[in-house]
């Protein structure tokens, strides 16, 4: 199944014609026999590693299927996922699911009428305010697999089976969907999904679906000199900055990004000066003049290797301090080392060069390590 389709529920378009496109390529290699004597040609890794256990592919292989296939066997009731959700996901999504403060609301927007039709009918009106995930969701499945691998939030793949169908049964039941006293379980998914509010709202974009047929984006084949028809940059205005507070400590801790630092205005160049135009269009005067070592480093997302006082992947930041301490080359070495990468210093990881660092940026970053990364 498609990455795309693991890790969002709403990334309806891209399931299937991903895993179709796979399987059809794959079916081509297995029949090519050409193919297949150059590859074990080519393939000295063969004899590395082992096939992976039942056991392990077993705990990998979670996912469910539009078709259901890939459910596992259990239950629950609306009222054990009311317990569930008032313990587990109230706090975040809100008690009937409406809030709106971490993200879209999951319930609303749907009507009885919707669970005839299968089409919802809010999703055609422009002055609707929102689109729920009741709105948008068009598979069941879906949203079981989504919570069973993602939610909650903090604490992702710590519900029991049971406490998955009893949560999706009681979002199920805040949308009309099913009656208060209804469990749900592996075995009526199936029944429940004929009355999913957005069950016929997929669409098919010929160019997914059909090699032949217009692609999506637009664009020319082209290596070199490459003609930019537009830059493109992405900012938060500053009235939306700051609405949640700070970003950069929410996050969870896997994964390679990090949020922004939002206590501050933006530190990166482009970010700056998309900015600048951006308020300057409003009326009002710039305020993003703000630029501090650790809001590049932020931003450059060197903290997700190297701790200030912590060594992560790389070396903290203090212990780089310590190392240079009596070393009069030192801000010459750490400028080329920050911009170009480089290893053997501290263990056998090599730092990757930052070709997007600006040399200013590396300068001010190398001086504040130096003088104690405070
Ligand atoms: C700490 C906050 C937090 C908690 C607690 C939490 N969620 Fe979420 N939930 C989020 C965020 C943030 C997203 C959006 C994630 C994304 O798009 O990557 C989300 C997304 C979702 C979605 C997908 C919505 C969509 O349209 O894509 C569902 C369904 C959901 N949560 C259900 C639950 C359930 C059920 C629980 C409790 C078991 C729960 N959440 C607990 C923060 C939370
Ligand atoms: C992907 C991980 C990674 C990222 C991102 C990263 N570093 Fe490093 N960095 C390392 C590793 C690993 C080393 C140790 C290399 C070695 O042995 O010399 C290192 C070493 C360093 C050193 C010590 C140099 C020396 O000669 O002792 C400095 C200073 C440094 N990094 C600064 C930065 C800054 C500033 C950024 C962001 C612009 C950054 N790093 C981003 C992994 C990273």
């Amino acid at each position: 199944m498609s990455k795309c389709h693991k890790q969002q529920a709403a990334a309806w378009a891209c399931l299937s014609r991903s895993t179709l496109g796979l399987l059809a390529s794959v079916a081509l290699f297995i029949l090519n026999p050409l193919a297949q004597t150059l590859a074990a040609q080519t393939k000295p890794w063969t004899q590395i590693g082992r096939a992976a256990t039942e056991a392990e592919v077993k705990a990998w292989d979670i996912d469910v299927r539009a078709d259901f296939s890939g459910l596992p066997k259990g239950s629950g009731s609306v009222a054990l996922g009311e317990e569930v959700w008032e313990a587990k996901c109230s706090s975040c999504h809100g008690s009937f699911g409406e809030s709106n403060d971490v993200f879209t609301p999951i319930v609303g927007g749907t009507t009885k009428k919707d669970i005839e039709t299968g089409l919802v009918a809010n999703l055609k009106r422009s002055d609707f305010p929102q689109r729920t995930t009741m709105m948008k969701l068009s598979t069941l499945s879906t949203l079981w697999d989504y919570i069973n691998r993602a939610m909650p939030w903090n604490a992702p793949k710590s519900l029991k089976v049971d406490e998955v169908y009893a949560v999706t049964a009681y979002i199920l039941h805040l949308a009309d969907v099913v009656p208060a006293e209804f469990t749900l379980n592996d075995r009526n998914m199936a029944e429940i999904q004929k009355r999913i509010p957005n069950r016929e709202g997929k669409v098919r974009f010929n160019g997914l679906w059909d090699v032949r047929a217009k692609p999506d984006v637009q664009g020319e084949l082209c290596m070199r000199d490459c003609k930019v028809s537009a830059e493109v940059a992405s900012i938060l205005p500053e009235h939306a900055r700051n609405a949640h507070g700070n970003l950069a400590e929410q996050n969870r801790f896997i994964g390679p990004s990090r949020g922004a630092d939002t206590s501050k205005p933006p530190s990166s160049e482009p970010l700056r000066l998309a900015l600048a135009t951006e308020t300057a269009h409003a009326g009002k005067a710039v305020t993003a003049n703000i630029k501090t070592a650790l809001s590049i480093a932020k931003a450059q997302n060197c903290l997700a290797c190297h701790g200030v006082e912590q060594k992560l992947v790389g070396p903290s930041f203090r212990d780089v301090t310590a190392r240079y301490k009596a070393n009069d080359q030192a801000e010459a070495i750490l400028i080329s080392k920050i911009s170009q990468g480089g290893g053997g210093n501290w263990g056998s990881i090599p730092m990757p060069a930052q070709p997007q660092l600006g040399s200013d940026d590396a300068r001010i970053l190398a001086r504040w390590i130096l003088d104690g990364a405070k």
